[in-house]
């Protein structure tokens, strides 16, 4: 008689094989580089700053030219007066430039969807290259703190390109820069009225000071007070 041995064990499952395709990022990715601008930029930055000024429904008090900023800006090495970040994307990677003192900061940012960019043409950098937004800082000094610091004149990020951590990309390079100089301190001013703004600072951890009010002396009060000596 035959003998049948135990019966063979089940077959196992395979366990699955994680091919590179399931590790690749889904979604889209576009590269992002944060750079110092320089004079040739002033074209861009000009148009960013007349919507920075909408975005804060100040267009009434915006007199800024393209020659009133060449001609204010860039005057110095940067970090030591005013300096502005911009932030680029493109969907291809950057090429590589010469580094200065202070080297581009590049990041891959995936993307649930693709941003579709009305004003692709206005904002086009070089290469498949768009201007997304800018950050203007330059240094202050906190003198109850005994600190250094930078002082932000102004944070933009267009809108198509908001809500995608392009804001606090820009943040952290001051922020960076900030550390790296031993400087220990940011400010700004925030409007009121700009909750959006707030949710974004709160966010990246800022304090805010309710109790402070923002004065400015222009025009005509900056003639007269300049005579009161
Ligand atoms: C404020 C501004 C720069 C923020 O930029 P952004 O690219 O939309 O912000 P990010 O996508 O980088 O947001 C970073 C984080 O803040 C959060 N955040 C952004 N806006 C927020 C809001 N309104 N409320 C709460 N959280 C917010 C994001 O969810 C994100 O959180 P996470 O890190 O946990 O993912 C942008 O909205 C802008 O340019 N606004 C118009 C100009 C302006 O008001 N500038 C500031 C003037 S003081």
């Amino acid at each position: 008689m035959a003998v049948t041995g135990p019966p063979s064990p089940a077959t196992p499952t395979p366990t699955p094989t994680v091919t590179p395709q399931e590790t690749a990022p889904i979604g889209n990715p576009i590269f992002a580089r944060i750079r110092i601008a320089n004079s040739s930029d002033v074209p861009h930055l000009h148009k960013l700053m007349y919507q920075h000024a909408a975005s804060q429904r100040l267009t009434h008090i915006f007199s800024s030219t393209e020659s009133s900023l060449s001609a204010t800006l860039f005057n110095s090495p940067p970090f030591q007066s005013f300096t502005v970040f911009l932030l680029e994307v493109s969907p291809t990677p950057f090429p590589d430039g010469p580094v200065g003192c202070h080297p581009p900061i590049t990041r891959i940012v995936n993307l649930d969807l693709p941003i579709v960019d009305p004003e692709l043409k206005e904002f086009a950098s070089g290469g498949e290259a768009v201007v997304v937004g800018f950050v203007l800082f330059f240094p202050n000094y906190g003198l109850f703190l005994g600190k250094t610091g930078f002082y932000i004149e102004g944070l933009y990020v267009r809108e198509c390109y908001r809500k995608k951590g392009f804001g606090k990309m820009l943040l952290s390079a001051v922020a960076a820069q900030a550390v790296k100089m031993g400087h220990g301190k940011l400010d700004w001013c925030v409007l009121g009225w700009n909750a959006n703004a707030f949710g974004f600072y709160k966010k990246m951890g800022a304090q805010v000071f309710e109790e402070v009010k923002m004065c400015r002396l222009t025009s005509d009060a900056l003639q007269a007070c300049e005579s009161f000596s």
